[in-house]
């Protein structure tokens, strides 16, 4: 199926996981991509295998809570492409967890930048170019079952992603007019490297997170990249503003 056929986009945190899934699928339904990652390497790599499929896919080298280099990197997307049609913020990494009352400010304040700011910033520099063309756009931005209810001791992550859900709807307030559908994407939990590593790390949360799926399994990358891509073509052009959880039914627990 080539729903994105045509179409140019950008993926950030496209280096390894979720990000790299979605890059390949969207590649795959026939978008051109920017690959963006703070890593070069794993960016080179999600690259050389869109290319080895035969699909267009260049990349970036960025921090996304650096506002400097996320104006450069949709620059950089619309002078490859001549536009930006697709955008899915995706780039997160969560700093920390533990109880409130002994929580570091500066660990707090790193995850809201890290998680939250971060989505903002790539949001203000995709929507000014989209707004630049006729054709309006899509921007789908990733964030978690984390941000649906309470989750002791990862109050900070919870908080950010929460927020990218509210950035999220209140965008596609302000953009629907002008032809810019903005929705969100809310993995449950999803086998990826950052996932692997903290179940190493804490393998009794581990048990627990792996059977929080009624479907009783962890997601996979290309399950996420699925909802994003239908989000991002036009079979979803009167669909905006919307949270869609794609985690084998663990919010409806
Ligand atoms: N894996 C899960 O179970 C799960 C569940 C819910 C939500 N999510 C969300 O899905 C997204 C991807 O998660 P993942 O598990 O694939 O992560 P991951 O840690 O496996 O990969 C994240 C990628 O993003 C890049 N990255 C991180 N911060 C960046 C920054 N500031 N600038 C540029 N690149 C950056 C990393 O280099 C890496 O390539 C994140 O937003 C995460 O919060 C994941």
């Amino acid at each position: 199926m080539a729903e994105l056929e045509g179409k140019s986009a950008l993926v950030t945190g496209a280096g390894v996981g979720i990000g790299r899934a979605i890059a390949l699928t969207m590649a795959d339904q026939g978008a051109r991509v920017v690959v963006a990652d703070l890593n070069e390497e794993t960016a080179q790599e999600t690259a050389t295998l869109i290319r080895e499929a035969g699909g267009d896919a260049h990349t970036f080298v960025a921090d996304v809570s650096d506002e400097q280099r996320v104006s450069a990197m949709v620059e950089f997307t619309v002078k490859t492409f001549g536009s930006l049609d697709v955008a899915c913020n995706s780039a997160a990494v969560s700093r920390g967890s533990g109880p409130i009352h002994t929580f570091d400010k500066a660990v707090f304040d790193q995850t809201l930048d890290l998680c939250l700011t971060n989505t903002f910033l790539c949001m203000k520099y995709e929507i000014e170019a989209m707004l630049e063309q006729t054709s309006g756009g899509s921007i789908v931005n990733i964030s978690s079952n984390a941000s649906l209810r309470g989750q002791p001791y990862n109050t900070a992550y919870a908080a950010a992603k929460s927020g990218v859900n509210l950035l999220t709807k209140s965008a596609a307030a302000e953009y629907g007019h002008k032809g810019i559908r903005i929705n969100a994407v809310s993995p449950g939990v999803i086998r990826t490297p950052g996932v692997e590593k903290y179940f190493a790390e804490q393998p009794k949360i581990a048990e627990g997170l792996k059977q929080s799926a009624v479907m009783r399994r962890l997601g996979e990358p290309s399950e996420i990249a699925e909802a994003v891509c239908f989000f991002a073509s036009d079979r979803a052009s009167f669909i905006t503003g919307q949270l869609l959880s794609v985690d084998g039914g663990g919010a409806i627990k």
